[in-house]
């Protein structure tokens, strides 16, 4: 069954709990990523595992395979339970990412490659160098060499997930941010699908972020977005 993962995007520690406190249990899974961990740092890691939940650290490493390794096992140390790498830091960074996160066995951390950011275009791609190529043949590309060197899954788009999950082998994780629940607000998305989509399309997690945050009752937009994936699975 696919989970939901709610993306903390805030920016204090305090405002974290006090949103994991405010959705409760429907939810068992959240998201830190750049803004909230710059800011605070392993603290409020520490402080969400604390309330009983699992982590989906979301910092996108991308440098040598050296230094990716040691902040894998950083985030294993921490407990994290989902990290992301990007795909174009090549197949030893991958592998390195990969192996960091075996050492802490099967409750260690999955490693999630990005292929292509969901912000590039056919332009972006040409200005660094990929050229010849849709962004769509690139994802599947980038998304059958990140598997090959040991990710356990990847970050798509809902709307790449179907082509993916009939290639990719048995088994990989498919992450999705860019869901909205029918007739909720789309904000700076541009290629959204409903949960009940993204779960029939593939997807094993649903990243949300401000349909739950921005609601006037976070806990009940979280509990309508998991029975419309209940619904399917
Ligand atoms: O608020 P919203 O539901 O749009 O939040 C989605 C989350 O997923 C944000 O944390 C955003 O940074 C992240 N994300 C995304 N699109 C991607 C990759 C990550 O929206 N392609």
């Amino acid at each position: 069954m696919a989970e939901l993962i709610v993306a903390l995007d805030v920016q204090t520690r305090e405002e974290a709990v006090e949103k994991v406190k405010l959705i409760g249990d429907p939810v068992g899974f959240y998201k830190i990523g750049l803004e909230l961990f710059t800011a605070e740092g392993p603290d409020v890691v520490k402080a969400v595992r604390d309330l009983g939940k699992k982590v989906f650290l979301d910092l996108k490493f991308h440098d040598i395979p050296r230094t990716v390794e040691r902040a894998v096992r950083s985030g294993g140390k921490l407990g994290v339970d989902l990290m992301t790498i990007h795909s174009v830091g090549g197949r030893a960074m991958i592998r390195a990412a990969a192996d960091a996160a075996a050492e802490f066995g099967e409750a260690g951390p999955k490693i999630l490659a990005v292929t292509v950011l969901t912000s590039l275009d056919q332009g972006d791609l040409e200005d660094v160098g990929i050229s010849g190529r849709t962004p769509a043949e690139q994802v599947a590309s980038m998304a059958r060499f990140a598997t090959e060197c040991g990710a356990h899954g990847l970050v798509c788009s809902p709307k790449e997930v179907g082509a993916l999950s009939g290639v990719l082998k048995a088994g990989t994780l498919f992450v999705t941010p860019g869901v909205r629940p029918a007739g909720a607000a789309v904000g700076d998305q541009k290629r959204v699908a409903t949960p009940a989509d993204a779960v029939r399309d593939g997807a094993t997690h649903l990243v949300v972020g401000r349909p739950v945050l921005a609601a006037e009752n976070p806990c009940d937009a979280a509990r309508a977005i998991l029975a419309e994936m209940n619904a399917v699975s």
